[in-house]
């Protein structure tokens, strides 16, 4: 008597395995269609009270594009779940799993926070079910996701993406569990990925947030995944960087040329000329800024206005060492401070002797027979002055280079640090 009282309550909780007609394929189908299929609406649990336990386990596949901080995915989710009131007999069906459509089943809502766009996959169109009442269902994604790009340290920089599953609509009906240690997650997914560009898999985490409670006493169930990526930063170093280097080099080295035998003016200005047009071609390959200007672009502007300063010092060599003609005797104090004081600081004491390249003071070597007096009187200041150029020239060019070491080691240095960072997480 007690035993019939069970099995009727089980009945009427609807426990009943599915009973096949034969050991076939369409025994199973038949039967399930029967008890199964079509019941999308309501979750497969005998009492609603009951949550629904959803595994999920992820697999990242690649990164296809990072446009802004839109990156395109390819990954895979699976999730796993019991279908109560779907058990058969793996004697008597013939099978202990079968595949079915999607559509004839209840599925979870479960949705990633991030996506911006819809999934570029095609439908797929099947599920596994077991005889247990298990249900795989394993779903692959080409989806645009929201992922912060933090590039102030670009080309060295590490991104950290996030990946929050929960579900849409259920509230405390759907709990999510992660199927596999997030070790293993990285693992597969290291094994998997097929793009080898410009990112790596660095790392991955996982955690579920405690449930809080909002005001309306509505929780849901969350897991995120933290997906670690490093960029590969040889292209931009041999690409933007060295080039750089190489231009600001030509730039420093250029200071050799005297100030006006051979045009230093004309050079540093194509020089500029030539570093403005290397930024507007290689401006394709710097990420567009979002929150914080990058180091890099910060090191464009230094090396640009250190060229800028450069060519501007060498006008004003080229005026000052032409000063005679203008200006007239240098005055004793800047003789003072100039050519005694500051010219043994950068070791230029000894007086030019012929480094004339004044055309009107060849004119002046040319006529000036009949007046030798006034002639030397002239020759000296000129001279005067051309020393005081060199002089201001080679204590700029001085500061110039210091200037240069100092911020391009604390720049390369702060670079360094993060290259090293990377590296040691990989
Ligand atoms: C779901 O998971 C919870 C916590 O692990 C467990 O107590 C409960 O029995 C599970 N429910 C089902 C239907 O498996
Ligand atoms: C990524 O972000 C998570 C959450 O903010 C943090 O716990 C983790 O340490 C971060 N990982 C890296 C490598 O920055
Ligand atoms: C939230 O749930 C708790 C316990 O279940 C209850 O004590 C509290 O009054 C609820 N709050 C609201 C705003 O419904």
């Amino acid at each position: 008597m007690q035993y019939l009282k069970f099995i009727a309550l089980f009945s009427a909780a609807g426990f009943t395995t599915i009973n096949c007609s034969e050991p076939t394929t369409d025994g199973l189908i038949t039967a399930l269609k029967e008890n199964i299929f079509g019941k999308t609406e309501i979750r497969p649990v005998i009492n609603l009270k009951t949550p629904t336990n959803i595994s999920v386990s992820f697999t990242l596949y690649g990164i296809l594009d990072v446009h802004r901080d839109q990156w395109t995915w390819e990954h895979r989710n699976q999730l796993t779940w019991d279908h109560q009131a779907q058990d058969w007999d793996p004697v008597k069906c013939g099978t202990d799993r079968i595949s079915i459509p999607r559509k004839q089943l209840w599925r979870p809502d479960i949705i990633i926070n991030e996506f911006i766009d819809e999934n570029k996959v095609p439908d797929t169109y099947y599920l596994y079910v077991e005889y247990t009442g298990k249900v795989m269902d394993d779903l692959p994604f080409h989806v645009i996701s929201s992922c912060n790009l933090d590039i102030y340290t670009f080309p060295f920089d590490i991104q950290n993406c996030t990946f929050t599953f929960n579900s849409y609509q259920h509230t405390g009906d759907v709990q999510l569990f992660f199927v596999e240690p997030v070790e293993e997650t990285l693992q597969n997914s290291l094994s998997v990925m097929k793009t080898k560009g410009e990112w790596e898999l660095v790392d991955m985490l996982a955690e579920k947030p405690p449930i809080l409670p909002g005001n309306l006493n509505i929780t849901f169930d969350t897991l995120i995944y933290y997906v670690v990526l490093s960029r590969r930063p040889t292209m931009y170093v041999v690409n933007l960087l060295i080039p750089s280097c190489f231009l600001i080099a030509v730039d420093l080295f250029s200071f050799l040329l005297p100030p006006q035998n051979v045009d230093r003016s004309a050079f540093k200005m194509t020089l500029i000329l030539g570093y403005t047009v290397f930024l507007l071609l290689m401006n394709d390959l710097l990420p567009v800024t979002g929150n914080s200007l990058p180091l890099i672009n910060v090191f464009f502007s230094l090396c640009l206005a250190l060229m800028v300063a450069s060519l501007l010092e060498t006008i004003l060599i080229t005026n000052i060492q032409c000063g005679f003609t203008r200006y007239g005797p240098l005055p004793p104090w800047a003789k003072v401070l100039f050519l005694n004081y500051l010219a043994k600081l950068v070791c230029l004491s000894k007086k030019p002797s012929d480094q004339n390249c004044d055309p009107e003071g060849e004119s002046y070597h040319a006529k000036s027979n009949k007046s030798i007096d006034k002639h030397f009187k002239t020759d000296e200041s000129t001279e005067e002055w051309m020393h005081l150029g060199q002089v201001i020239d080679r204590l700029v060019f001085c500061l110039y280079t210091m200037f240069l070491s100092v911020s391009f080691i604390t720049i390369f240095v702060y670079w360094l640090y993060w290259y090293n960072k990377t590296a040691s997480l990989i």
